[in-house]
């Protein structure tokens, strides 16, 4: 079979991430294969996220940059897949006509077919959502390394008012438990060590009387899975099983993303989180108190509508007190569909700007606290490859998702090897490992 390429470049979530493994999964069968150079591939995808209007724009320019593969090589196809697709397959029959494709996330069947048809000069479009669809018969294609993104369920039903997920990602619906098993004993056979579990609200998992707390029992069982990890979680769904599961699961991370958005009831309510401060801040509680040295991170969005200056003080203090290990934190941005889309902003972006800076400094502060207490401690670090910054430094994570980097020291990607903390910043842990010839008592000398 005469092989073609595909580039596929990915925005958003890991969610999308994992989709472009699908993708790629999906294409393999029918004679494709992935390249890095846009310049070579008879297939150009981006796959697409909605969350933000920032994160729109950023997809329509890198469009205007890559329409001329399609000039030089006119058999190109250009796509675009993901929630873009589906948020705004009309905007983009006017914006970006040049398009060959436009896919929704429940339409990545039809990629093959849609392929060979005739050229047109209309875009193929493909954005009908489907209640069923799971993907659960495919194989991704995974990256190299150890770590396997694996989605455990679609879509999601809580439709908070600021979120386009709900209409672009549609119902949420869970992947058989025997598929996911079956797939991630596969993995662990290829050598991965570390599953990622995915899903718009991934602990709502559910195939009929099993829940999450089951799948990750379950996963726990698999020989060659070291760790197991899930994202993103929402609080109203972590029960006293799930808290248990991951309090008993040994391979199960002390680590938990655990979105907040604010921390005023009156801007929850209005947000349809479906808690209240109080039952977040009581859940952690509960969390620590099952999860030695369970690290936190969370979202958190500010400037909502109607978003005043004691409820973001509220969300400020809420922080400060509450100790995140990380957060991502964003300027709230109106999404055409959502119920707040219709609701008026009642800050500027520049007042938004100062707001998002005020915590992005304050959890600056607090990681870089928290980080520092670990100096002296020593954490297990499984090991993904060479460090970025530093040459002949590997780079690795400790078992609360923290990146950690040391001088190499012999070991190999997948290990696990115990590590010394010796300083620290915000985002990294700088680490000893005992060197293997040497053994492990004696620690290389460092130099940073
Ligand atoms: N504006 C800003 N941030 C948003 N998020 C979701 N929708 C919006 C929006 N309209 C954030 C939330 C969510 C994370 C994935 O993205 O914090 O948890
Ligand atoms: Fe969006 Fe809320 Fe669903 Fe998360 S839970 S994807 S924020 S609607």
């Amino acid at each position: 079979m005469h092989t073609r390429k595909v580039y596929i470049e990915t925005y958003g979530c890991q969610m999308n991430l994992a989709d472009t493994e699908l993708l790629v999964g999906v294409l393999k069968p029918h004679g494709y294969e992935p390249t890095q150079v846009a310049a070579q591939a008879d297939v150009i995808l981006l796959n697409t996220c909605a969350i933000r209007e920032h994160a729109e724009e950023k997809v329509l320019r890198r469009l205007g940059e890559l329409v001329h593969h399609k000039a030089r090589r006119p058999s190109v196809r250009l796509g675009l897949t993901g929630c873009m697709a589906q948020h705004h397959r009309e905007k983009l029959l006017n914006k970006a006509p040049f398009l060959d494709l436009i896919l929704g996330p429940d339409a990545y069947r039809t990629l093959p077919t849609l392929l060979v048809q005739e050229d047109r000069d209309e875009p193929l479009v493909a954005v009908r959502l489907d209640r069923e669809e799971t993907y659960a018969d495919m194989s991704p294609v995974r990256g190299e390394g150890i770590r396997a993104w694996v989605t455990a369920m679609r879509g999601c039903d809580k439709f908070c008012t600021f979120c386009i997920v709900p209409y672009v990602r549609g119902r949420e619906r869970s992947v058989p438990l025997n598929a996911l098993l079956d797939q991630v004993r596969a993995l662990a056979h290829q050598g991965y060590k570390e599953v990622v579990y995915l899903g718009q609200t991934v602990n709502a998992y559910r195939d009929g009387d099993y829940d999450f707390a089951d799948l990750l029992r379950q996963t726990a069982e698999i020989d060659g899975i070291e760790r197991i990890r899930f994202t993103s979680p929402h609080p109203s769904d972590m029960s006293e099983r799930l808290i248990e599961a991951m309090a008993t699961c040994a391979k199960v991370a002390p680590y938990l993303h655990l979105p907040l958005q604010t921390a005023s009831n009156r801007v929850l309510e209005r947000m349809e989180r479906g808690y209240t401060v109080e039952q977040y801040a009581a859940l952690v509680e509960r969390l620590r108190a099952a999860i030695p040295g369970l690290a936190l991170s969370t979202d958190i969005i500010v400037g909502f509508p109607g978003e005043e200056e004691a409820d973001f003080r509220a969300t400020y203090d809420f922080m400060a007190e509450l100790r995140y290990d990380s957060a991502f934190m964003f300027k709230y941005s109106a999404r055409e569909g959502t119920k707040a889309y219709k609701w008026d902003e009642t800050l500027s972006e520049e007042e938004k700007g100062l707001r998002l800076q005020a915590i992005i400094a304050l959890q600056e502060r607090i990681s870089g606290e928290i980080n520092r207490q670990s100096v002296g401690q020593t954490v297990e670090v499984l090991i993904e490859g060479p460090a970025k910054r530093q040459e002949g430094w590997l780079a690795g994570k400790s078992r609360q998702f923290k990146t950690v980097v040391f001088p190499g020291n012999g070991a190999r990607l997948g290990e696990l090897v115990p590590a010394r903390v010796v300083s620290a910043t915000a985002h990294t842990l700088v680490g000893q490992v005992a060197n293997k010839a040497i053994g492990y008592r004696d620690f290389l000398p460092l130099s940073l």
